[in-house]
């Protein structure tokens, strides 16, 4: 039995808004060893089905259309923010100035320098913060991470990290608040390459140095509708309006170990759907893994008899797998990872300690994507320096 209850108000229903709020309701009923029970006390959206939804379907307390209104209640311990990136800066400063708890989704803001005010303004309020960075929590990730700081693939000499997806391959995916770069931030950068590059630090340690480019390839889409997200379809005769941020970004790292890194993102490729894939080689050994087959990890060894790579299964001997599945090559998915990340973010709020990954990590990887915008200007290497506020 647990006794801790943590409020969660729940800032955007849309997507990631619902994921987080289906996973803080189960995590009762998938981690056995919690020390707390999440209650959904608020959601706010200004959708009006999206907050009957949130009472009716997911039994949140009590919605509301002003976001304000649901960080001040008082039942509430922890603000979840799920809404567009240009809404990250004032919820989250709002939240942590009244003294809340403060996951992000990522990457925190839509530009670097919102990041850095974000994190600056958490941490002087000294709330735990948690960002969505969830592919950390893949339970193969977390194997691989273990192979390598174990020395299994010896010592490390390249990484290969891309996030190639189609949900703007077509010219008639609508012009989503993704789109632009005064509502999302950057592009491609901001929303996938994020992920990537985040991944790669947690799995071969910093980045020093960086050289990148970016492009749009469609520059016009048509207007949006009412709650239409970047999953829907226009018509060709529909008005249109302009795309204002990246639609590939492609860059080349040097890594603090001395390793080599190449990166690519697209949200407008034809072929890979939503492949959030990384490769890293080593002098002893090589692994590779695919969120699309996400059950999955690619390892080579060079000990092994046989040569080629070895499809390695998940299974509940690997971290968190055995709480959704029992056995082997019984496959968790998507929402899954989230639930993980909650159940491990409010776990630290429960004990009072810093989450990974929070705010200080997200911040890394805005100050790795600075350091890539300037060399998008220069057309040069540029290092990475960190952008944390003082
Ligand atoms: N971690 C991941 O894998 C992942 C995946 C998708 C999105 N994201 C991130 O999650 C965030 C949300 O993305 P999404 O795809 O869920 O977006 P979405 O467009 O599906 O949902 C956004 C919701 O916010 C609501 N909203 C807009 N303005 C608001 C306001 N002023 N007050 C309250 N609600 C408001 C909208 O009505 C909508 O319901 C983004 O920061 C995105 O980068 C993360």
């Amino acid at each position: 039995m647990t006794s801790e209850r943590i409020g969660v108000a729940v800032l955007g229903f849309g997507w990631m808004g619902q994921a987080h709020s289906r996973s803080y309701a189960r995590i009762p009923m998938i981690f056995a060893d919690r020390t707390y029970d999440p209650r959904l006390v608020v959601c706010a959206d200004t959708l009006e089905s999206r907050r009957v939804e949130a009472v009716e379907s997911f039994g949140f307390e009590t919605a509301v259309a002003d976001w304000q209104e649901a960080i001040v209640h008082p039942g509430v311990d922890v603000v979840c923010i799920c809404a567009p990136n240009m809404l990250h800066e004032e919820m989250a400063k709002a939240a942590a100035g009244a003294g809340k708890h403060v996951f992000c989704e990522k990457p925190v803001g839509g530009t670097p320098e919102e990041t850095a005010r974000v994190e600056k303004a958490c941490r002087d309020a000294g709330v735990i913060t948690g960002v969505g960075y969830n592919y950390r929590f893949a339970p193969l990730v977390q194997y691989a991470k273990k192979l390598i700081g174990s020395g299994e693939l010896g010592t490390i000499t390249n990484y290969r990290g891309r996030f190639f997806s189609m949900y703007g391959a077509d010219p008639l995916g609508l012009l989503s608040w993704r789109f632009k770069i005064d509502q999302a931030g950057h592009g491609a950068s901001t929303d996938i390459l994020s992920h990537s590059m985040d991944l790669a630090m947690m799995l071969n340690g910093p980045i020093t140095r960086v050289v990148g480019t970016g492009e749009t390839f469609i520059r016009e889409r048509p207007l949006p509708k009412e709650g239409g997200t970047h999953y829907d379809r226009g018509h060709p005769d529909d008005p249109t309006g302009e795309v204002t941020n990246e639609d590939y970004f492609g860059a080349l790292a040097v890594f603090a170990n001395g390793s080599r890194g190449t990166f690519e993102a697209s949200r407008a490729i034809i072929g890979p759907e939503s492949q959030m894939a990384f490769d890293i080689y080593g002098t002893e050994g090589a692994l590779g893994w695919n969120l699309e087959t996400m059950n999955e990890l690619q390892l080579f060894l060079t000990g092994d008899t046989a040569t080629g790579y070895t499809t390695v299964r998940a299974g509940d001997r690997l971290p968190y797998h055995g709480n959704f599945v029992p056995g082997d090559a019984n496959s968790i998915g998507f929402e899954d990872l989230v639930t993980i990340e909650d159940y491990e973010y409010l776990s630290a709020v429960a004990a009072g300690r810093k989450h990974v990954a929070g705010f200080d990590e997200a911040l890394e990887w805005v100050s790795v994507q600075a350091a890539l915008m300037r060399s998008w200007e220069s057309g040069q290497w540029e290092d990475v320096v960190s952008i944390r506020e003082d």
